[in-house]
């Protein structure tokens, strides 16, 4: 069987709920960055706990809601919080919540998450525009999971991340004075942080940052025909590079700063989709 009844039953949920919201836009936000979300008219919570077929979020720092407004005349759907694949989810499981988001009508998918930076031009607190990434992660998403509902079974990924919204990206952070750059994200599978050697090799690979998110529901999005603006925040350096242990406290920590900034490039991004 295919993912596509427990994508259809979600959908017959949250139409449901939403009274047919179709929104054009998504959201993910990454580890800590739940309260970067602007102040959305017309707002509905639906709790992950309460759409069949949803898979709980289990992390710290991780809420777990799909949230659905408008934002200066457009229409976002938001998921606070994400599934991860170290969660011991399935990794064909993460393509629920995007299949679903695509079913509703999702174009465009703003996909951010936190990241260590391999990269001394990025330190703690910028930005990073992805213009593409490598998954690392040993596994895609897509093995065993096609349906021709979701688009082809050999889904293209040479221009995963939008340049015309990478470029908007950009822009938006440098009008609003906010460190930035243009980077290559490497998604490993996590939970353990990356060892030095790992890290070196990665830069030899052409990895600008590293995290343990982002590349899977990038591969669902493709594939379902969606734009791709990815939206990286520095909170650490990588291992190594920094000279202090890594933790998840601390990652967190860092992003506590970094929600407001990020609030407002999505206020500035959001209307110039
Ligand atoms: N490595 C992997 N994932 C991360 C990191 C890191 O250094 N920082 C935030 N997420």
């Amino acid at each position: 069987m295919t993912q596509l009844k427990t994508v259809e039953t979600a959908v017959k949920f949250i139409n449901k709920k939403t009274n047919n919201f179709k929104p054009e836009i998504a959201l993910i936000t990454g580890s800590g960055l739940a309260g970067s979300v602007p102040e959305l008219k017309n707002k509905i919570v639906l709790k992950y706990s309460d759409i069949p077929g949803f898979l709980k979020s289990t992390v710290i720092g991780h809420s777990g809601n799909l949230i659905f407004g408008v934002y200066k005349g457009k229409k976002i759907a938001v998921m606070q919080g994400r599934f991860h694949y170290y969660e011991g989810h399935p990794i064909q499981a993460l393509a629920i919540a995007v299949r679903v988001l695509g079913k509703l009508g999702v174009k465009t998918l703003l996909n951010s998450g936190a990241v260590g930076s391999l990269n001394a031009k990025l330190k703690p607190g910028a930005l990073c525009v992805l213009k593409d990434h490598i998954n690392f992660m040993g596994v895609n998403p897509l093995v065993n999971n096609w349906d021709a509902a979701f688009g082809p079974m050999f889904s293209d990924m040479s221009a995963a991340y939008t340049p015309a919204l990478t470029k908007k990206a950009l822009i938006v952070a440098k009008q609003n004075k906010i460190a930035c750059g243009l980077g290559v994200y490497i998604a490993v599978s996590g939970p353990s942080f990356e060892t030095p050697a790992e890290i070196q090799a990665f830069k030899k690979l052409g990895a600008d940052v590293v995290g343990m998110s982002v590349a899977p529901e990038s591969i669902v999005a493709r594939q379902l025909g969606m734009q791709i603006c990815g939206l990286a925040w520095v909170t650490n350096l990588a291992s190594g590079i920094s000279k202090k242990p890594l933790s998840h406290k601390e990652t967190l920590a860092e992003t506590k700063k970094i929600e407001g900034k990020f609030k407002k490039i999505l206020e500035d991004l959001i209307p110039k989709i």
